[in-house]
């Protein structure tokens, strides 16, 4: 074993305890998907109707079977250098028909999960809701319905209680802004809606289920953290000139802080609400909603960083009657001579994970917060398969020294980061792309009943967690 440099030997050391690990969830990595009293999800059902929508006709089921094989998992992520990982409880496999009776079977298997973790000195990340509505709540119509968020508060409650003695950090949605983009407005995921106005309605109703369960989680007094994970896309103008500026003002609003601000400082932005009246596209809020909203803060804050959002002032006429879309108030601009994922057509700029810490500490009170996901997908990566039978992904593991340089600037400067998680720990099934972008630091073969193999990232990031640095 390679001995372990002192701080002051290192270009770039990490806070002592700082957490290094990675992030998946449980419906693109568990499998076992119709086993053992699991009932479709959203995902599933969608398969089964329409399995050309999802590349290769890649379906849910085959994601990599971490259900039967989450010890050796488990290893592998020690292999890595993992001291937490984040993955998430799936609603339908924990209760089935969504309210009522837990299923045993999953209490056995997610208790399996979360000891395992513990006894590899793990921490266990958990995350109640990964986009994984079970298809009986969506045939109630979803986060449109209210009856459907108390499911989900009562499925939240459920969770802490049964697994609230070990696991100490707590996530309600991950990413829940996606639900709203993919299947209601931009005619990607099922139920496949475009309407502004219901997905204002279930972005509202997704925010008060979120309050909810932290109020719940709150009551019960779990020794632990509730927070809730957000993919934040900084949006910046192609110049300052005022209307470029007001057009990414207003992207910023509908896309981060339209989620960010109700979560941590209890309210909608106001310039938000009033681009939302004018419109009448306001969503319908009961008595009480704004309460427990303003009642519950976060604990903490898990931020997903891709890419930013670069906007000009909108230049086409929008055609008279069209239905709203947040894209007639701006419009999306190419920033020439930026680094561009080939992959994904992703932008790939390191220094915006550094322009999100100074946000948080200025203007969200310096909340205590981690890079929750960042990662990198690239489609062959056989191709760079060495004589030794691993892939050798130098790519990735530039991409990551290159994010962590600014984090580390951003933490020098006082923003209160406390860890980083990749996405992914292995190659996963990644929803209607299914497993064209891998991103893991351990490759999964499909061809070869899902054998796992450590990629040279995989091999690097042990380094980096045991040199806390590099
Ligand atoms: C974010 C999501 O949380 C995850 O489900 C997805 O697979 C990755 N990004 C990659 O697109």
């Amino acid at each position: 074993m390679d001995k372990i440099p002192h701080e002051d030997q290192l270009t770039y050391p990490f806070p002592k305890n700082f957490w290094w690990g990675s992030a998946a969830s449980g419906p693109q990595t568990e499998g076992a998907a119709n086993c053992d009293g699991k009932k479709p999800n959203i995902y599933d059902y969608w398969y089964s109707i329409e399995p050309e929508s999802f590349h290769n006709q890649v379906g849910p089921e085959h994601t990599s079977d971490f259900y039967h094989r989450y010890k050796q998992d488990i290893q592998l992520m020690k292999e890595t250098g993992h001291n937490s990982f984040r993955t998430s409880i799936q609603w339908s496999r924990l209760i089935p028909d969504g309210v009522g009776e837990v299923n045993p079977k999953a209490v056995d298997f997610y208790n399996g999960v979360i000891d395992e973790l513990i006894a590899n000195d793990i921490e266990p990340f958990m995350n109640l809701y990964h986009f994984d509505m079970p298809m009986c709540m969506q045939e109630k119509g979803g986060w449109e319905c209210r009856e459907v968020v108390d499911a989900y508060v009562n499925f939240a409650k459920n969770c802490f209680q049964l697994f609230g003695d070990r696991v100490k950090y707590w996530f309600t949605f991950n990413e829940p802004i996606v639900p709203v983009e993919a299947s209601y407005l931009y005619n990607l995921h099922y139920p496949k809606v475009v309407d502004f106005k219901r997905g204002a309605q279930v972005a509202h109703n997704t925010i008060v289920a979120h309050a909810k369960a932290v109020e719940v989680f709150k009551k019960l007094n779990i020794d632990g953290k509730i927070g809730i994970i957000l993919n934040l896309t900084p949006s910046y103008p192609r110049s300052q000139e005022p209307k470029d500026v007001k057009a990414a003002h207003i992207a910023d609003l509908f896309f981060n802080r339209s989620f960010l601000d109700p979560v941590t400082k209890g309210e909608y932005p106001k310039d938000l609400v009033e681009i939302l009246k004018e419109r009448e596209l306001l969503p319908a809020v009961e008595p009480g909603d704004l309460e427990v909203i303003r009642n519950n803060p976060i604990d903490i804050l898990g931020v997903n960083y891709y890419q930013p959002r670069r906007v000009k002032a909108k230049e086409e006429q929008v055609p008279a009657g069209a239905p709203f879309m947040p894209e007639h108030l701006f419009d999306p601009y190419i920033m020439p001579g930026r680094k561009i994922n080939p992959h994904r057509g992703w932008e790939i700029c390191e220094e915006v994970i550094y322009d999100i810490m100074i946000d948080i500490r200025d203007h969200y009170g310096n909340i205590p917060f981690f890079i929750s996901e960042n990662g990198m997908g690239v489609e062959g990566e056989e191709k760079f398969r060495n004589t030794e039978g691993f892939i050798e992904d130098d790519y990735r593991i530039e991409f990551i020294q290159e994010h962590l340089k600014w984090v580390h600037k951003g933490l020098k400067e006082g923003a209160n980061c406390l860890g980083y998680h990749l996405w992914t720990f292995m190659d996963n099934w990644s929803w209607a792309n299914a497993y064209k972008n891998r991103y893991g630091l351990v490759e999964v073969d499909l061809k070869n009943n899902f054998k796992r193999t450590i990629k040279k990232s995989g091999r690097w990031y042990k380094k980096l967690s045991d040199n806390n640095g590099f």
